[in-house]
């Protein structure tokens, strides 16, 4: 049976490094260690990554790759890879990587049917992705879907603008706010729009009230052939068909919803970037699958990321981590990124359903670079804890702005420069400032508080990530890297990273919440819910 990762030798390991890495300071280890950036530095397909302003050497490295092979991470990675029900808390396997398999590909053993239902099904949605491409009596493709069903295909089609399709529109509605979704509405007409109704289990509260909605609209405005002009991305073939939905296209139970963008629930990126496009991105992500099966534990991408967050998160004691991506193209990715993550390893009961006794997911948040500098990376640099950036930058704009592209590179280098080295020269000044006379106290203070405000601490750790363009291969990859990333430290933890129980009490005591709405004396509900219930008139005064 798998151990903790708390149980095994390489923790203690890692425990006592924690301790003797305290004083680890990056521009001294730069300066003692020449090739440092060409040992920490890692390529896999599609995807640069500079490890070596992170804090950690070669001895954290090591027992962090121990840590890994003592609790057995490479063995579920290959038991996820061979179809296995890893998904244990639901008996399912998990699969999405299926979704990413070139036709002809040897398969394991026992997932051909598999294969070629996802064949079959990529096959249909992509041939009604060149349909409507080729449809120039549609201008507008609204997806209506939440979390999964919405963060992954809004974040492609906004990243791979340089592919989209320039005749149509593309719309993510997920709010469940009718302010959203009115303000959109405002902008369509029904017989040039297409509704791509997202949603796995077709009975998501936010989609179900929005898709209800847009067909109200759609009648409404004189729209007819609620068949053409709405389509169901789902499992549930029969909930769609009962809203009036006749073409759906599906997928399964062993795709997560963080993990859907790949199959059905992409069919707004298939028809933003068409049906090579969309080959493209799957190529790429299997490219990276490939990549992680197959590369030595030293060289495997996905696996020393997650072992960086173990020993950021439990060792280092950092509770989150910004991501910063340098192309505006990639302003969706945090929103993304916090729901794979988030969603996959915010639990506290590892897979026995013992409680945990170290820390799980931190909270990943960010803005694109140059926003983020001008915002928040004061606190970044001077703030009180210590936030471990990610840099995400990418080598060839697709404009010709050359100059405006360098100056975005060299923001993003300056930065991670200055989270590291610091300055210390307002420092040195104030140790050679002249003794203070009494009286003249004040007048100190205000000199060196501002000596002080001045001062960068630097030995602040960054990630570097960098792709050569932002392509549908290279996208693919890195949203691939970062799925696997997010197994590789659930896998450590021990916890499963495929369910997402934490989500349904908030939907159950909404429904609560509605079922009272005009109930004089609401039952099982709190003082304080009650009393904002009448403050906000959603019940009858008692
Ligand atoms: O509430 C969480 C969640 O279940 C996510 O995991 C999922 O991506 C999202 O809701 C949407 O679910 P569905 O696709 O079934 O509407």
């Amino acid at each position: 049976m798998t151990k903790r990762c708390d149980q095994v030798k390489a923790w203690q390991v890692l425990q006592q490094l924690k301790v003797e890495k305290q004083t680890l300071d990056l521009r001294n280890i730069f300066a003692s260690q020449e090739n440092r950036f060409e040992h920490f530095s890692l390529s896999a397909p599609h995807v640069f990554v500079d490890f070596s302003k992170c804090m950690w050497d070669e001895q954290v490295e090591d027992a962090l790759l121990e840590l890994a092979g003592q609790t057995d991470t490479e063995q579920l990675r290959d038991a996820m890879f061979a179809g296995e029900l890893i998904n244990t808390t639901e008996q399912r396997a998990v699969m999405h990587w299926l979704l990413r398999v070139p036709n002809g590909t040897r398969l394991p053993l026992g997932l051909e049917q598999s294969h070629k239902e996802v064949i079959e099904t990529l096959e249909r949605f992509l041939s009604f992705a060149e349909l409507i491409r080729a449809d120039n009596t549609i201008t507008d493709v609204v997806n209506i879907g939440i979390g999964g069903s919405d963060l992954g295909p809004q974040m492609a089609v906004k990243a791979l603008d340089e592919f989209v399709i320039p005749t149509k529109r593309f719309h993510f509605l997920s709010n469940i706010d009718a302010h959203e979704s009115l303000r959109l509405f405002r902008t369509l007409k029904p017989e040039s729009t297409l509704f791509l109704i997202a949603s796995k289990s077709f009975s998501t509260l936010e989609t179900m009230t929005n898709a209800a909605l847009a067909k109200e609209w759609f009648l409404q405005a004189g729209g007819k052939h609620i068949e053409n002009h709405f389509v169901g991305l789902t499992s549930n073939t029969k909930g769609a068909n009962a809203f009036g939905i006749t073409t759906t296209f599906g997928f399964w139970d062993w795709v997560g919803g963080r993990y859907s963008m790949w199959s059905s629930i992409g069919l707004s990126i298939a028809i933003a970037i068409g049906e090579d496009g969309f080959k493209s991105f799957l190529r790429g992500a299997f490219e990276m699958d490939h990549h992680f099966k197959t590369a030595g534990a030293r060289d495997n991408l996905p696996l020393k990321l997650g072992l960086l967050d173990i020993w950021y998160r439990n060792f280092l004691n950092y509770g989150s981590r910004s991501i910063a991506p340098y192309h505006s193209g990639l302003s969706r990715l945090p929103a993304y990124l916090q729901q794979l993550e988030m969603e996959s390893n915010g639990k506290s009961v590892d897979k026995f359903g013992l409680q945990v006794k170290y820390g799980t997911a931190p909270v990943l948040w960010g803005e694109p670079g140059t926003n983020g500098q001008h915002a928040f990376f004061q606190m970044l640099h001077q703030g009180t804890d210590v936030i471990p950036v990610e840099f995400l930058v990418v080598k060839d704009p697709s404009h010709t702005h050359v100059k405006n592209h360098e100056l975005l590179l060299a923001n993003a280098l300056a930065q991670a420069q200055a989270f590291m080295i610091g300055e210390s020269k307002d420092a040195k000044d104030l140790q050679t400032a002249p003794t203070v006379k009494v009286g003249d106290w004040a007048s100190h203070q205000a000199d060196s508080s501002q000596h002080a405000a001045r001062r960068f601490p630097g030995n602040r750790p960054s990630l570097f990530f960098a792709l050569e363009r932002l392509t549908p291969e290279s996208l693919g990859a890195l949203i691939a890297l970062s799925e696997h990333r997010t197994f590789v430290a659930g896998a450590v933890w021990g916890i499963n990273s495929f369910d997402q129980f934490g989500v349904e009490l908030g939907k159950k005591l909404t429904q609560n919440i509605v079922n009272q709405f005009d109930v004089e004396h609401p039952m099982n509900i709190d003082p304080s819910t009650q009393g904002l219930m009448i403050k906000l008139k959603l019940k009858s005064v008692p």
